[in-house]
C-alpha cells in the first residue's frame, strides 16, 4: 500500500514537474536578472518596513531566526539586536556588526551557537545591497535606533557588487549544460545547508551517502516538494522557503534537474 502510494505521488509529481517545465522553457531566457525594489529614495523609517518586509519574506530570516522567543533556539533571537549590536566586537559600530554578521556570518560566531548562516549576498538568499540596507534599518529598530541610510556605504559595497557579477555568472553557467554533479548542487546554493562530502549535520542532513537512504522517488520528491517529508529531527520548512525564494523552480531546466537526481542517488558515502 505505501509503495503503491509512493509510486502514485512520484508519478503525480513528474507529471506535474514536467507540465511545469513545458510552461516555463519558452520564457526561460527573458528572465531578467531580479533587481531590487528598493528605491534610493527612501527615508530610514521606510527602509524600516521594507527591511522588515525582506526579513520575513525573500530574505527567508524567519526560517531561523525568532524575536523575543522565550525558548531557547538553535539560532540567535534578535530581539534587542538594534542595541546589542553596538558592543558586540570592539572597534564595530552596530551598523558595521550587523553588516558583518550578513555578509560575513562565520567570521563571527555568536555565542554559544554553532556556524551555519548563508551569506546573504549570495545564493540561496542574493539579497542586494540595498535590501541589505533596509534590513539593517530594520534590524537597528529591533531595540534600538534606524540610522542607516540608502546612501551608507558598507565595507562590503565593492565586494557586494563583485559577488552580484559571480552570481549572475554563475546563475548563466547553470543554464548551460555543461554543469553537473556536484559542481551543479554548489551553483544552487546547496551546500549552503547540506554537507556533501562527509556525514557532517549542517542546517540540513548530509547528503553524502543520500543515495544509500533514499531511493530515486524519494529524492525527486525531497527535491520538489520539501515538505512533503520532514527528515527526522530537521526544521520544516527551511529548505522549501529558501529554494522557493532562490527562484530554484524558475531557474533549473528539466536536464539539470534529471543530472541532480541522478548525482544525488549516485552518492552513496564513497562506499
Ligand atoms: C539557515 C539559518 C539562518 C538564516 C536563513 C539566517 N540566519 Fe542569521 N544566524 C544564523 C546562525 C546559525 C547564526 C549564529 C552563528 C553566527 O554567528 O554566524 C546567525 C546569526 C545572525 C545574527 C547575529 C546575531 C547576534 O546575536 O549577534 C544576525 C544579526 C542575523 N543572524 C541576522 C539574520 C538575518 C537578517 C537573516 C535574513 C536576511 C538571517 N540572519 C538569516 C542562521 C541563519
Ligand atoms: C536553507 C537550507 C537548505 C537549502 C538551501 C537546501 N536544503 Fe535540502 N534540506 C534542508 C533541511 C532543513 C532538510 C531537512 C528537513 C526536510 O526534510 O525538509 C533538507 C532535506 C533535504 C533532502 C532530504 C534528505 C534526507 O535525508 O531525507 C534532500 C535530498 C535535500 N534536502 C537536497 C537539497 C538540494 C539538492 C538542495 C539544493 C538544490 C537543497 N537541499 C537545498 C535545508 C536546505
Amino acid at each position: 500500500m505505501k509503495h503503491t502510494l509512493g509510486i502514485f505521488l512520484f508519478t503525480v509529481l513528474v507529471t506535474a514537474f514536467y507540465g511545469y517545465v513545458g510552461q516555463l522553457v519558452p520564457q526561460k531566457e527573458t528572465y531578467p536578472p531580479r533587481d531590487t525594489e528598493v528605491g534610493e529614495d527612501l527615508t530610514t523609517s521606510e527602509m524600516v518596513d521594507v527591511g522588515r518586509e525582506i526579513y520575513e519574506g525573500k530574505g527567508t530570516c524567519v526560517s531561523c531566526h525568532t524575536i523575543g522567543s522565550t525558548e531557547a533556539g538553535r539560532f540567535p533571537d534578535l530581539a534587542g539586536i538594534g542595541a546589542s549590536s553596538a558592543s558586540k566586537i570592539e572597534g564595530l559600530s552596530d551598523v558595521e556588526y550587523l553588516a558583518e554578521s550578513l555578509y560575513e556570518p562565520d567570521l563571527y560566531i555568536v555565542d554559544g551557537f554553532s556556524p551555519g548562516m548563508p551569506p546573504v549576498n549570495r545564493p540561496p538568499i542574493s539579497l542586494s545591497q540595498q535590501e541589505v540596507l533596509a534590513v539593517i534599518a530594520y534590524l537597528q529598530s529591533l531595540g534600538g535606533q534606524p540610522t542607516v541610510t540608502m546612501q551608507t556605504k558598507l565595507k562590503y559595497a565593492a565586494e557586494n557588487q563583485e559577488n552580484a557579477a559571480t552570481d549572475v555568472a554563475s546563475t548563466e553557467e547553470a543554464g548551460g549544460e555543461e554543469l553537473g554533479g556536484e559542481a551543479l548542487l554548489i551553483a544552487q546554493g546547496c551546500n549552503a545547508c547540506h554537507s556533501l562530502t562527509e556525514p557532517a549535520r549542517l542546517v540540513g542532513p548530509s547528503l553524502f551517502d543520500v543515495g544509500k537512504r533514499l531511493t530515486r522517488g524519494e529524492i525527486y520528491e525531497a527535491l520538489m516538494d520539501p515538505d512533503a517529508t520532514i527528515a527526522e529531527g530537521y526544521p520544516p520548512g527551511l529548505m522549501g522557503t529558501s529554494m522557493t525564494a532562490s527562484g530554484f523552480y524558475e531557474k533549473i531546466t528539466l536536464q539539470q534537474f534529471e543530472s541532480m537526481v541522478d548525482h544525488l542517488a549516485s552518492l552513496d558515502g564513497g562506499k
